[in-house]
């Protein structure tokens, strides 16, 4: 049933009025208040009884053009309400409730220039979302923002996990500090307040414009400004008028595990565009790429060669018996030994090993997805100037999955992966792919912003430091996967990659180094049950099983990704407190079962959960996947406990979880 009631209403302000408007959420917990009159136009945010948000400025700063953010009149306001339902193409949720408050104040400068601006605040019990329009207007045609003056002054010193600013990555470990002591991050930094709620700042929406990131002011204390990235010539945004801008949003709950079932960032994109998504599905894959990151296979031609035509029907048949329904391959096409080098690919040729209409074919006969793999090395422009030809090669072939890649600077110069040019870029590749009925998995992307409910073909992305790292670095640490589900995890789905069984790369004899970080130490810094229940806590449409098949064969453990769902009626956080551990469970879209993942830090640690989640006068089965006695991520990461238990709403389990731990487990609804 959906529920559609709107109350329009209307008010025409006078102008010489002071004009401080409020708008509240539908529970009346957040409350904002926006001043235009003062000397820049501003907003703040109360939750509850506490100032979060501090009068904190909105405007612009503009190229050739005076600023344009004070000496408004207010010449209009309007108010709404809205409660809907909308569903999901797919994702940890069918159903989304969009229930907000909206108050759009349309403003006009005084004096001779006259011009305008709206404002659009859209409030909901999760948090506030608030963006800029610059209206069709005679003295407004191209718009060169040269600054977002748009603030966030916290009115307390609450404790923040972030990673740095950086305009062309977002691979970094979290840290967590002081707000007074970050002097820049990416967004979305999530935030502990003084006061006992949850909070995380980021945008949705991130359209024809640049990315955002904060930067602290050094002379204001706890003020942190939008600092867009910018062109070579260091404008961050060039637009026309009519303009609207991102929405920037302020995620607001009483716990950290509430924060992470928030629906602000999809309910703040524009519905779905595709018409048809009969040919979208969510998936789990296998691919022929960890031998390439651990160094004992290569994705250039020779002996070692990972992408050759035999190889790759053995993983197509591997996934066929193994309830897997995709194979990515890497360094199936030429240009990988020009690697570093101004438009090494063309992208559609391959090695003289790898028999590409073959395998394709191999793939379909046995119900496989291929995906395809296109790594620019940087080169946006050429990959954008050659999309029909590689898309329709691609979907000649039946081929309707395709990472893309961006490793290393971006070539066109002075261009950074998070600036508009890119962030149009992306947009490009995603509409262009869906013409082609073609789903995105990119990598060094920019950052989610929840465009995937607009262009559902847009499944998940990279923008995290992921498993790979394991194989060439100092790694991820435990607590890694423990922030997150509370951070990154907020934009979006995460290729995280789970699924390392040789966690410590014993089979991986003869690896030959290709990255300067490896210092010949990598290994995976979890347990093998951890690994499991990765795959239910860190939520992706596309999941990787990431090892090599020959690490599965004959895994007993290999049976939970198996069985795995991978599209969700329903999605919940049973606990979590950032950086130490987390349990979410997730209820399968074609079945009864229920999937279960929870996972610790470097500290062992006990959870009692108590299923109430699951189907009141149902029975289950749960095949349960827990580290044993003895195990440990340091010691004795592989050791893994498998048995069974009956169970029902009622009952409550205890997950014992080992440094480094987690436990899966799959409740199977048994038929009575
Ligand atoms: C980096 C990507 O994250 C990784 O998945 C891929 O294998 C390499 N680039 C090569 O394309
Ligand atoms: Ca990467």
């Amino acid at each position: 049933m959906r529920i559609i009631f709107i109350i329009f209403l209307i008010t025409l302000i006078s102008c010489n009025n002071t004009k401080v408007l409020k708008v509240v959420s539908p529970n009346s917990k957040i409350e904002v208040t926006i001043d235009v009159e003062s000397e820049s136009a501003q907003y703040s945010i109360n939750y509850k009884d506490s100032l979060f948000i501090k009068p904190s400025k909105l405007g612009f700063e503009l190229k050739g053009a005076q600023s344009l953010n004070k000496n408004f009149k207010v010449i209009g306001v309007q108010k709404s309400h809205s409660n809907t339902v909308w569903s999901q193409v797919w994702g940890e949720n069918k159903d989304i409730v969009d229930n907000f408050n909206k108050l759009t104040v349309n403003l006009q400068e005084r004096g001779h220039l006259k011009r305008k601006m709206n404002l659009i605040f859209k409030v909901y019990d999760d948090g506030v979302g608030f963006r800029y329009e610059i209206p069709e207007q005679e003295n407004i045609d191209s718009i060169s923002i040269s600054k977002e003056l748009t603030e966030f002054n916290f009115s307390k010193n609450d404790t923040a996990w972030y990673t740095p600013a950086n305009f062309d990555s977002y691979e970094m470990l979290y840290k967590k500090a002081p707000l007074s002591e970050i002097a820049s991050a990416n967004t979305p930094i999530t935030i502990e307040t003084v006061d006992g709620f949850f909070a995380s700042i980021h945008e949705a929406n991130l359209t024809d414009y640049a990315g955002m990131t904060l930067l602290q002011s050094k002379h204001k204390a706890l003020s942190f400004q939008c600092n867009l990235v910018p062109w070579p010539d260091g404008v961050k945004v060039k637009r026309k008028a009519p303009m609207l801008s991102p929405w920037r949003t302020i995620q607001i709950a009483d716990s950290a595990d509430k924060l992470v079932e928030s629906n602000l960032i999809l309910n703040l994109n524009e519905p779905n565009k595709i018409k048809d998504v009969s040919w979208i599905e969510p998936m789990k894959y296998i691919g022929v790429w960890w031998g390439m990151h651990l160094g004992t296979q290569t994705w250039t031609l020779g002996e070692r060669h990972g992408a050759n035509t035999i190889d790759t029907e053995r993983y197509i048949d591997f996934a066929h018996k193994h309830n897997i329904q995709g194979v990515l391959v890497e360094g199936w096409n030429t240009g990988w030994e020009n690697w570093g080098k101004k438009d090494a690919f063309d992208f559609v040729t391959p090695y003289e090993d790898f028999n590409l209409k073959e395998v394709t074919q191999y793939a379909a006969a046995k119900n496989i997805n291929f995906i395809g793999h296109v790594e620019t090395g940087g080169a946006a422009q050429s990959f954008q100037d050659h999309l029909d030809e590689i898309f329709s090669m691609y979907h000649k072939l039946g081929v309707k999955t395709v990472k893309t890649g961006y490793a290393g600077g971006i070539q066109t110069k002075g261009q950074y992966h998070h600036g508009q040019y890119m962030v149009n870029h992306y947009r490009e590749v995603v509409t262009t792919a869906a013409k082609y009925h073609i789903m995105i998995d990119a990598h060094e992307p920019i950052k989610a912003t929840g465009i995937r409910r607009t262009y559902p073909n847009m499944m998940t992305r990279e923008g995290v430091r992921g498993m790979e790292w394991n194989a060439w670095s100092s790694g991820n640490p435990p607590d890694h996967h423990t922030i997150l589900p509370f951070t990154r995890g907020l934009a979006g789905p995460i290729d995280y990659t789970p699924g390392t069984f040789d966690i410590l790369y014993r089979n991986a004899k003869n690896r030959v180094k290709w990255n300067d970080l490896d210092d010949g130490t990598s290994r995976v810094n979890t347990t093998l049950a951890k690994q499991l229940a990765l795959f239910v806590v860190l939520y992706s449409p596309l999941q990787m099983a990431s090892d090599v098949i020959e690490n599965y064969e004959n895994q007993p453990a290999f049976k939970f990704i198996e069985d795995l769902g991978v599209d969700w009626e329903t999605s919940k956080v049973l606990n979590g407190k950032i950086g130490d551990y987390i349990t979410v469970v997730r209820k399968d879209k074609h079945s009864d079962n229920w999937f279960l993942g929870s996972i610790t830090d470097e500290n062992k640690r006990n959870i009692k959960v108590t299923l109430s989640f699951l189907d009141k006068g149902k029975k289950y089965r749960a095949e349960i996947y827990a580290d044993g006695l003895n195990t440990d991520w340091k010691t004795n990461p592989q050791e893994i406990n498998i048995f069974q238990e009956e169970v029902d709403f009622k009952s409550s389990l205890e997950l014992k979880l080992a440094p480094g731990g987690g436990q899966a487990i799959r409740f199977i609804a048994i038929n009575q």
